[in-house]
């Protein structure tokens, strides 16, 4: 990764764990100092601890996206160093159900984090890069974000907007030195899914998806990370005509279905 473009410092949003944080060593290993942000701290401390031993500055920050304050906390860190490289993780799901059954507080936390968040971080920290002309955001996506799932429709439309959002950043930021990335994961083994009981055994490693990242970060506007059968789904659930049906036979499965789901998936690519 080059840290004289996107360093000397990065920005992990959703850094303490899975991803976030294999964005993190990934970029330690490279030199780049880094700041983390998570809502748990013994995580964060965890992670900083054994970043620093490979001889980079780290320091992180507590704090819920989901609420208003979030980026003047992270601010009041951050505006004394210089950031090349944004990169917006947080954001998967926790809570399923039927939107208009789910309490407001729980879909709009989804919206707070996904895409009020995510626009507001971009907004200032992009504005910085700008001054300097060059520098880099990632914003973390989902195959999710190509179709409306029942159960899920907070999650899928926030993702959808991370895409689009990112299309046209990725024009916007170009002239000025930055590099838009929005980088569109499918089933991935991060703790957050282990939490939730799903088969992280049949995901995708966080390092792969990572390294991809940084590795694509001037390929944008979206990268699809090249776990078999990411594209061919993505290809498939973004079709025009035929929404009716695209949505009946191809939303995001409940989570009890998610290992069968998986399995037919791999079986598809073997074929
Ligand atoms: N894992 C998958 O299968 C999968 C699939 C498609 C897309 N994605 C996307 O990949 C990204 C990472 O997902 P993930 O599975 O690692 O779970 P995640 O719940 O987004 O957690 C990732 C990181 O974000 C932090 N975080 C989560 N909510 C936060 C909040 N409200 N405020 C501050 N920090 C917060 C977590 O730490 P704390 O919990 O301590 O806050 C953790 O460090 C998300 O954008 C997700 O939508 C994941």
């Amino acid at each position: 990764m080059d840290i004289e473009k996107y360093g000397p410092w990065a920005l992990v949003v959703g850094g303490s764990e899975g991803v976030g944080a294999a964005f993190a060593r990934l970029l330690a290993a490279d030199g780049f100092n880094l700041v983390l942000i998570a809502r748990k701290q013994a995580p964060l401390d965890e992670l900083a601890a054994g970043l620093r031993a490979t001889g980079v500055d780290v320091r992180t920050v507590s704090a819920d996206l989901s609420q208003p304050g979030a980026l003047a906390q992270t601010r009041a860190l951050t505006d004394s160093l210089d950031i090349g490289l944004l990169i917006y993780n947080a954001g998967a799901n926790s809570v399923r159900g039927r939107f208009i059954d789910l309490p407001r507080e729980v879909t709009q936390a989804v919206i707070d984090v996904n895409v009020t968040g995510q626009a507001d971080f971009t907004r200032h920290y992009g504005a910085l890069m700008a001054k300097r002309g060059r520098g880099g955001i990632i914003l973390t996506g989902s195959l999710g974000g190509y179709l409306g799932s029942p159960t899920l429709a907070a999650y899928t439309a926030s993702k959808s907007f991370s895409r689009i959002f990112s299309e046209a950043l990725w024009a916007e930021c170009a002239p000025l030195g930055i590099d838009v990335l929005h980088l569109n994961i499918g089933f991935t083994a991060t703790p957050a899914m282990a939490r939730l009981g799903m088969p992280v055994d049949m995901a995708e490693s966080p390092e792969t998806v990572a390294r991809e990242g940084l590795e694509n970060i001037a390929n944008g506007p979206v990268w699809i990370v090249s776990t078999p059968g990411n594209a061919a789904r993505a290809r498939l659930i973004s079709l025009v005509d035929g929404r009716a049906a695209t949505v009946r036979a191809h939303a995001i499965v409940p989570r009890e279905d998610t290992a069968k789901a998986a399995a037919q998936l791999q079986n598809q690519v073997a074929r």
